[in-house]
């Protein structure tokens, strides 16, 4: 599915999302704390902008992670036209079983990533395994918006326009599936829950545009 939506993955990213997507990325990477010369790994990368977010904030080196073969093309695409061949390198890889050492990285982040996985708690185990003592963990995803009236808002156009408008530039069946993946995402506490008995302390989420995106951050 990922393979098949790469090309138009970008544009629709910033179509679907008004453009707010740069922004809620830029929150994910603040709560990484990141400091010159640290280390990113960037799980389920896709296209590269978490990544292209967090070098725009700090000198640090980059490592995404994706198992869609054509996403990272257009990663490594922009990665050489922003001339960051020496910050930024993507290997592919299942986020379920890293091919890295264990306490090697100083931050993981994965945006709208952890929904997609077969079994988020061995991801977790694997986010948990790979980061250094302290290492710091920023999840970004979407959720559902608490609040009667948003909420109604926020399914609607999530469960109908959402799908129509990217069956006109995309895959309409991987847009339907968005909505019913974030429905099936636990809630904000189940998730919290779950990065603690991960082995996870100082776990919080703060909610951007009305509950619509929650960044969940925890240190190893
Ligand atoms: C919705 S996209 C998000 C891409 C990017 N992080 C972003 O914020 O735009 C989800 C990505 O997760 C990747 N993915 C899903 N399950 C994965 C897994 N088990 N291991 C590695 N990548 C995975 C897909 O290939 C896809 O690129």
């Amino acid at each position: 599915m990922f393979d098949g939506i790469a090309n138009r993955y970008d544009f629709l990213n910033h179509f679907l999302s008004f453009g707010i997507d740069n922004y809620w990325r830029v929150q994910s990477v603040k709560a990484l704390n990141l400091e010159k010369g640290d280390h990113l790994l960037d799980v389920a990368c896709g296209t590269g902008d978490q990544g292209f977010s967090a070098l725009k904030r700090t000198d640090i080196q980059v490592t995404g992670l994706d198992f869609s073969a054509n996403m990272l093309s257009i990663a490594d695409k922009k990665i050489k036209a922003r001339n960051l061949t020496d910050k930024f390198r993507v290997v592919q890889g299942d986020a379920e079983a890293l091919p890295f050492d264990d306490d090697t990285f100083e931050a993981l982040s994965i945006s709208y990533g952890i929904r997609n996985v077969g079994t988020i708690a061995t991801a977790l185990d694997e986010f948990f395994r790979v980061l250094k003592p302290g290492g710091r963990l920023s999840i970004l995803e979407f959720a559902e918006p608490p609040g009667w009236f948003f909420g109604r808002l926020y399914r609607f156009y999530f469960d109908h326009v959402l799908p129509l408008m990217a069956g006109l530039f995309s895959s309409k069946s991987a847009y339907t599936y968005l909505p019913e993946s974030v429905r099936h995402f636990p809630d904000r506490e189940d998730f919290k829950a779950l990065l603690k008995s991960t082995g996870f302390r100082r776990i919080g989420h703060k909610d951007l545009t009305f509950g619509v995106t929650t960044i969940y951050h925890a240190l190893k």
